[in-house]
């Protein structure tokens, strides 16, 4: 090797190389129960037993279990000349399934639908444009339609949309003072995992919860959903139906599944629709101004351009929207993961 400079990027080049992989090895160990075994079991356990529990082979679990100690996912210690595993802090914390904090219903969706749906990326990029057909085999006007067919593929959607709240839910509805809207509407909320965060938050204020009637209807069949009694749940279509009527429009995750025109219509509609001195929070992934980072963002666009018409924006993208729909002013509080927008009317 000539240089530390190559060293360097020589380690880049492996650790993106090789990071389906890894991400592949975490979610092996998730998708077999590995990490609630060793929460559950309160003390470290051999390769053996774990095999035996879980019921797989004893070759295939030892080989994945010294793979995630390698990645730090597990730790490990000798003990009478024996190896025994237990989770690392990372895993009690966002792996086990009974964590509150678990991530387990994303990386989920990750490994099952947004993974392999990457095979088309090139596709994707060459052309332009969403590639519903071969991720999903079927025509669509866009994802949500596919991912809509059926309930239990609406709930692993839901609860994976859900589980980044438990790490980010509280930052993201302090990041402005919401206490002066007595009326929130959470448009897109799915099950209304934001809004009650909101509430808790302002526990004077009461939400309305709008999503496709479709989604709100199976998602009350789920045997997770529950519903506080200052949450009311509307239906429609947030393009053709009438929004009902809020001193708040929180927008979480919906601008970057769709493009420009598609947006500043929505954000027109709750404009109109906003009380005087309401506002509309937004939030998604910011880009950096000059596009350059942040890399969560980056990432995010591709799946975007891969599943939507949609993309992730800079600031300044946001606020063109913003102005083109007629609101006041825009600003911006990044947070540790996801960043808010607030525009004023
Ligand atoms: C990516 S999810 C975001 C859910 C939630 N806001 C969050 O961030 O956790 C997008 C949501 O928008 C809803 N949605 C999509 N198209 C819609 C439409 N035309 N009218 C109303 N809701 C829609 C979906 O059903 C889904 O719940």
């Amino acid at each position: 090797m000539d240089s530390i400079e190559d060293f360097e990027s020589i380690q880049v080049l492996h650790q993106y190389q090789y990071g389906l992989l890894i991400s592949k090895v975490m979610f092996t160990a998730s998708e077999l129960g590995v990490f609630d075994l060793l929460l559950e079991s309160g003390e470290p356990l051999s390769s053996g037993a774990i095999a035996e529990r879980l019921g797989t082979s004893p070759s295939g679990m030892e080989r994945l279990l010294e793979a995630c100690v390698g990645l730090k996912f597990l730790r490990m210690e000798r003990k009478e000349n024996r190896s025994l595993y237990g989770n690392s802090a990372l895993a009690d914390l966002y792996l086990a399934k009974s964590s509150p904090k678990s991530q387990y219903n994303f990386m989920n969706l990750l490994s099952e639908n947004l993974y392999p749906s990457a095979q088309y990326l090139t596709d994707a990029v060459r052309e332009g444009t969403e590639q519903l057909e071969s991720i999903y085999g079927a025509s669509s006007k866009n994802c949500f339609e596919v991912l809509y067919r059926s309930d239990e593929r609406l709930y692993r959607f839901s609860r994976a949309m859900d589980d980044v709240w438990s790490l980010c839910g509280k930052e993201v509805v302090s990041a402005f003072d919401l206490s002066n809207f007595p009326l929130i509407c959470d448009v897109g909320g799915a099950a209304g995992t934001l809004a009650k965060e909101c509430i808790s938050l302002h526990p004077n204020s009461t939400a309305i919860v709008f999503d496709l009637p479709e989604v709100v209807e199976s998602l009350k069949k789920d045997p997770a959903f529950s519903q506080e009694s200052w949450m009311t749940f509307q239906t429609g279509d947030f393009f053709k139906d009438p929004v009902p009527e809020a001193d708040l429009y929180i927008l979480a995750r919906i601008l970057h599944s769709w493009n420009d025109e598609k947006c500043i219509q929505l954000l027109t509609k709750l404009h109109k629709a906003c009380k005087p001195g309401g506002g509309v929070l937004v939030v998604e992934l910011v880009l950096d101004e000059d596009k350059c980072g942040p890399p969560e963002a980056h990432l995010y666009s591709m799946l975007m351009l891969l599943h939507n018409k949609g993309k992730e924006r800079t600031s300044s993208e946001y606020q063109a929207l913003f102005t083109a729909a007629g609101f006041k002013e825009m600003q911006l509080k990044k947070g540790t993961l996801y960043d808010t927008l607030m525009g004023r009317k």
